[in-house]
């Protein structure tokens, strides 16, 4: 193998520079040639793959987004699509492609493996929603992001004796949510796996109150059936009876944007690295993870069919805490 490419895709995820840049140096260290491809499966399927040095992936580890750009791109989802993806891959004489990217990013790797082509995955979203490995790049960046926002909201909360709602991403998965209520000691935690009606949510801040707490956090994730929009409209209309009012922030991308930290850029050079020793071996089809510690791979068929779960344990632990 002497030509492989990288590319970044759908939703950008603090690490993912580490993990090109881990990519373009492992990739060198073997003698090969590595390129970029651009804006993710679209620069792909228009060939817009450009050559990476050594040098082009300077000083990119401490950033955030991604130097190549990224993309959610429906084309690709047809077969014509990855076809000609194909054929602009061929065209460039790339051997072996490395994607950075979540689920449905992964699901696109997998299409392409099916076709014949050589590809690794490399785990990478904030959602932490993607089978085959235990933590994704982005994650713990976007976790501390939504912390100093909880932990700043508590303040304010206390002074006033208010109610804080702070929704944080998370599509189909409450991983994020439930994690930052456990780490900012959150009243009430509402996601997709253990939903909470709004009477039981405002229950909750009712007895924090009772037992003499000052404030009364309520974390939720945006793929809550109850999301920000639901739970703001029964407390606007309950205000009276309720006694006290509740404030909404929505954090939205602000978790995608910052520079990753330490524990990021690490697992996204362990990942990126070891996604190209996988294209050495020629173990390709497969999802560069990381779990109980090891860089493992997990076949892209599994990643694809498999949800992953939170742990029960954890849901439990955090009304546990919330008292
Ligand atoms: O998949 C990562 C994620 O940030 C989700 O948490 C969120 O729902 C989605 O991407 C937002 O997508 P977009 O950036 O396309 O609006």
């Amino acid at each position: 193998m002497k030509r492989i490419a990288v590319l970044t895709s759908g939703g950008d995820a603090p690490g993912m520079n580490a993990a090109i840049r881990a990519v373009v140096r492992t990739g060198i260290s073997k003698g090969w040639e590595v390129f970029g491809i651009r804006q993710g499966y679209a620069g792909c399927m228009t060939g817009d793959i450009i050559p990476l040095g050594a040098r082009d992936v300077g000083g990119i580890i401490q950033q955030g987004g991604t130097i190549l750009g990224s993309a959610r791109c429906p084309a690709f989802t047809t077969e014509d699509g990855r076809r000609q993806a194909i054929r602009a891959l061929r065209q460039h004489n790339i051997e072996g492609l490395v994607v950075i990217g979540g689920n449905g990013s992964q699901t696109g790797s997998y299409e392409l493996h099916k076709m014949g082509f050589p590809v690794v995955g490399v785990a990478s979203t904030i959602d932490n929603d993607l089978y085959g490995s235990e933590i994704t790049i982005g994650v713990d960046t976007a976790l501390n992001i939504a912390l100093e926002a909880i932990d700043r909201l508590k303040v304010t909360a206390s002074s006033h004796q208010r109610a804080f709602l702070i929704e944080v991403m998370g599509r189909h998965c409450g991983y994020l949510a439930l994690m930052a209520g456990i780490a900012g000691g959150a009243e009430a935690i509402v996601i997709p796996e253990a939903e909470l009606p709004p009477d039981k949510v405002a229950d909750e801040i009712q007895e924090a109150y009772e037992r003499g707490k000052k404030h009364g956090i309520v974390v939720v994730a945006e793929g809550a059936r109850y999301n920000a929009e639901k739970l703001e409209a029964y407390f606007k209309e309950n205000e009276e009876q309720l006694g006290f009012d509740l404030r909404v922030t929505k954090l939205g991308h602000v978790q995608r944007g910052g520079e990753p930290l330490a524990f990021d850029r690490i697992l996204a050079t362990r990942i990126g690295a070891g996604a190209v020793h996988a294209l050495e071996r020629g173990e390709t089809g497969k999802l560069a993870g990381l779990n109980n510690g090891d860089i493992t791979l997990t076949p892209l068929d599994e990643v694809v069919a498999n949800k992953k779960s939170l742990n029960p344990e954890l849901i439990e632990l955090a009304g546990i805490l919330a008292k």
